[in-house]
């Protein structure tokens, strides 16, 4: 299986081109992660540094196949970006959920639990006014400060 069939196995994830996924496995390597199994892609997470600050790392997409859902596998690629050399700047990580993604809350939830940090969440891209109704509003978390992982 390949990154695009993964996410696209993962909804409500939005499918990506594969130009984006090229980018994601290239450029942002180093803030990315691929999971296998018996050689074959079962989880993924891709991630950047934002530009303007330097100390946070958003995450752009967590994606796992269902068959090895509940494992833990997510929350340990997570751990796995911040342990990298790359991000020993790192004291927060941002992403976006939508309201009712119960598995993306519980798993950031969960991060800010163990790494006891703050999790704030706020209102970012509107349902109307940034996707004309096509998609769902996305609410932005923000995890930190935390301790380096590295
Ligand atoms: C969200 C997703 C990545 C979680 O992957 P996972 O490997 O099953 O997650 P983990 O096993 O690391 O679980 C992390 C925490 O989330 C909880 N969790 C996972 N799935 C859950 C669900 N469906 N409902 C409620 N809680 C859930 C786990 O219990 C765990 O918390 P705990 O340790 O306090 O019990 C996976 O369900 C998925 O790919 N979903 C579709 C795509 C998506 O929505 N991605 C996230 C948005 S970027």
């Amino acid at each position: 299986m390949d990154l695009v069939e993964l996410v696209a196995s993962c909804p409500p994830l939005d499918v990506n081109s594969s130009y984006c996924n090229l980018l994601q496995c290239s450029h942002f390597a180093r803030t990315s992660v691929a999971a296998e199994q018996d050689g074959g892609l079962v989880g993924f997470v891709s991630g950047y540094i934002i530009p303007e600050k330097p100390d946070t790392l958003f995450i752009w997409q967590v994606a796992v196949l269902e068959k090895v859902r509940g494992c833990g596998l997510a929350s340990r690629m997570l751990d796995q970006i911040l342990t990298r050399h790359t991000c020993n700047q790192i004291r927060y990580l941002e992403t976006t959920i939508t309201e009712d993604n119960q598995a993306s809350w519980a798993l950031f939830k969960r991060f800010a639990k163990t790494q006891e940090a703050d999790f704030q969440a706020s209102a970012w891209m509107d349902k109307e006014k940034h996707f004309a109704g096509q998609h769902d509003s996305e609410v932005l978390v923000r995890i930190g400060p935390f301790q380096s992982q590295n």
